[in-house]
């Protein structure tokens, strides 16, 4: 499948410190584009669903209360290998050990205010996408400048 997708979320602390535009920009630079965005806050319930994997965690209660507390930007970018690329734009998890470069190295330095979400894989990107949006809430478009953004070689290729 060339037309891979992955789910970002602008945390709660990005929105509150005005980065959500410069981050978005971002991946619109690298080639991506968005198909699917909207603005939201996170209930306990979608939080619950989507980080489902850490709930036996310590750190999970502090986690949910951060992503529930105020406006998010939801996203589904596409493009080939966005799943991967966009995690290595992202940085580490803990923005003081993410490399100046990255989203999180460029813009934070907490541990868990870490600006910004994505999937870590094209089956957690599927779950994810299918949690936050709804089929009819995607659109399906190819930006006018595709061909010069992607060749051939590229539309076969697909994270992992
Ligand atoms: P995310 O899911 O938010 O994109 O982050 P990630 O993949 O880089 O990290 P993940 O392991 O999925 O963890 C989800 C979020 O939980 C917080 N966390 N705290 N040891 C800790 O204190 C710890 N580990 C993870 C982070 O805020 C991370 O974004
Ligand atoms: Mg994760």
């Amino acid at each position: 499948m060339s037309e891979e997708r992955t789910l970002l979320i602008v945390k709660p602390d990005a929105m509150q410190r005005g980065l959500a535009g410069q981050i978005i920009s971002r991946f619109e630079q690298r080639g991506f584009y968005i198909v699917g965005c909207k603005l939201m806050q996170i209930t306990q319930e979608l939080a619950a669903q989507h980080y489902g994997e850490h709930k036996d965690k310590p750190f999970y209660a502090g986690l949910v209360k951060f992503m529930t507390s105020g406006p998010v930007i939801a996203l589904v970018v596409e493009g080939p290998r966005v799943v991967e690329t966009a995690r290595t734009m992202m940085g580490k998890t803990f923005a003081y050990d993410a490399q100046p470069g990255t989203i999180r190295g460029d813009y934070g330095a907490s541990k868990g205010f870490n600006l910004i979400h994505g999937s870590d894989s094209s089956a957690s990107a599927k779950r994810e996408v299918e949690l936050f949006f709804k089929p009819e809430e995607i659109l399906e478009w190819t930006p006018a400048n595709r061909g010069w953004l992607f060749n051939d070689e590229d539309l076969g290729a697909t994270s992992e």
